[in-house]
C-alpha cells in the first residue's frame, strides 16, 4: 500500500493504472475508519482492481461552532485498518494542498441540499461538494464509494455529478451498525457510556417505524409521531425526524410508494444521523 501526500502524485498514479487498464475505486473519508468505512473499501476491492481511498478532514464542511478541532484522527491505526484490508492507495493530503492560500472557487448548491441537514447546517453541503468534486479531479477514478448512512449526502453528490457532467460512477453502500442497532460514525467516539446507551434510541426509533411500515401503517404523520416518542422517553432532542420520498427528499403525507425515515438527534454534544428506507425500490 502506498501513501501519498501530493495532489499531483495521487492523480499521477490512479492514471497510470487506468491507463494500464486497471478499474480503479475511489473511498472518500475523513478518517477515524470504522468497519462502515472499511465495508466500502471492502466493496470497491471486490469490483474494481486498484482501490484508493482518502482521508482528510475537510475544514469547509464544519460550521465555526461545530467539531471540527475535536474531530478524532486516528492515522496510524487508519493505515493499518486499510493495509490489513488489502487498499492499494491512500491520499492524505495537508490542507494547504487542498485549500491553497488564495483558493476562491466553491460548489454551491441550492435544491436537496437545502433540505433536512441543509436547514441545520446551512454551509455544510457546499463544503462536502466543493471537497468531493476536488478529490474526483485529484483521484480520477471510474467509481466512487459512499455509505448509505450519510444518505443526503449521497443524494447531494450524485446531484452534483449531473449537474458538473462530472464522469464518476457513484456506488451506495448499506449502513453498518454495531451489533446493538447503533449505526457506525466516527462520532460515536464522543459519547459516554450513558450517552452511548440513549444514543440507542435513533435506530430503535427507526426500527419501529419499519416495523409499523411492514405491518401496512402508511400514514407518515403516525409514523413520524412514534419515532418522536421513541426518541423523547429516551431524553433525545431531535433536530429533525422526517419521512421524505426518496432521491427528492419531499415530504411525504402517505407511504404509497418507497420513502426513507431521517433522524437527526443531538445526544449531549453530539449530533447524530441515522436513515431507513421503508419499502424497496
Ligand atoms: P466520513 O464521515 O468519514 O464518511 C466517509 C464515507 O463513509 C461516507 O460515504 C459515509 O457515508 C460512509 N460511512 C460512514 N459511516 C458509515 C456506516 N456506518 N456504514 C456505511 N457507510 C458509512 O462523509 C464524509 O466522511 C465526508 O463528508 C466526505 C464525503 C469524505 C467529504 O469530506
Amino acid at each position: 500500500m502506498e501513501t501519498i501526500e501530493s495532489g499531483n502524485e495521487i492523480r499521477a498514479a490512479i492514471i497510470a493504472a487506468r491507463q494500464s487498464g486497471k478499474v480503479v475505486g475511489l473511498v472518500p473519508t475523513m478518517g477515524a475508519l470504522h468497519q462502515g468505512h472499511l465495508s466500502l473499501v471492502d466493496a470497491a476491492l471486490a469490483e474494481c482492481d486498484l482501490v484508493a481511498v482518502s482521508i482528510f478532514v475537510n475544514p469547509t464542511q464544519f460550521a465555526p461552532s461545530e467539531d471540527l478541532e475535536k474531530y478524532p484522527r486516528t492515522l496510524e491505526q487508519d493505515l493499518s485498518a486499510l493495509r490489513e484490508r488489502g487498499c492499494h492507495l491512500v491520499f492524505t493530503p495537508q490542507q494547504s494542498e487542498i485549500y491553497p492560500e488564495g483558493h476562491s472557487t466553491t460548489v454551491h448548491m441550492e435544491g436537496i441540499a437545502k433540505r433536512l441537514e441543509g436547514r441545520v447546517r446551512p454551509e455544510h453541503f457546499d463544503g462536502v461538494a466543493t471537497v468531493v468534486l476536488k478529490l474526483f479531479n485529484l483521484m480520477p477514478a471510474d467509481r466512487a464509494y459512499f455509505g448509505q448512512k450519510d444518505y443526503q449526502q449521497a443524494l447531494v453528490i450524485e446531484q452534483m455529478i449531473g449537474d458538473l457532467n462530472v464522469p464518476m460512477e457513484l456506488q451506495i453502500c448499506p449502513t453498518i451498525r454495531e451489533p446493538d442497532g447503533l449505526a457506525m460514525s466516527s462520532r460515536n467516539a464522543y459519547l459516554s457510556e450513558a450517552e452511548r446507551e440513549q444514543a440507542l434510541a435513533i435506530p430503535r426509533a427507526l426500527q419501529a417505524a419499519e416495523t409499523e411500515f411492514e405491518r401496512g401503517e402508511r400514514s407518515a404523520e403516525v409514523l413520524i409521531r412514534n419515532m418522536y416518542g421513541v426518541l423523547n422517553s429516551a431524553g433525545l432532542e431531535a433536530n429533525y425526524v422526517s419521512i421524505v420520498r426518496q432521491g427528492t427528499l419531499t415530504p411525504v403525507v402517505t407511504l404509497d410508494e418507497s420513502a426513507v425515515a431521517l433522524i437527526a438527534a443531538a445526544v449531549g454534544s453530539t449530533r447524530l444521523i441515522d436513515n431507513v428506507i421503508l419499502g424497496t425500490g
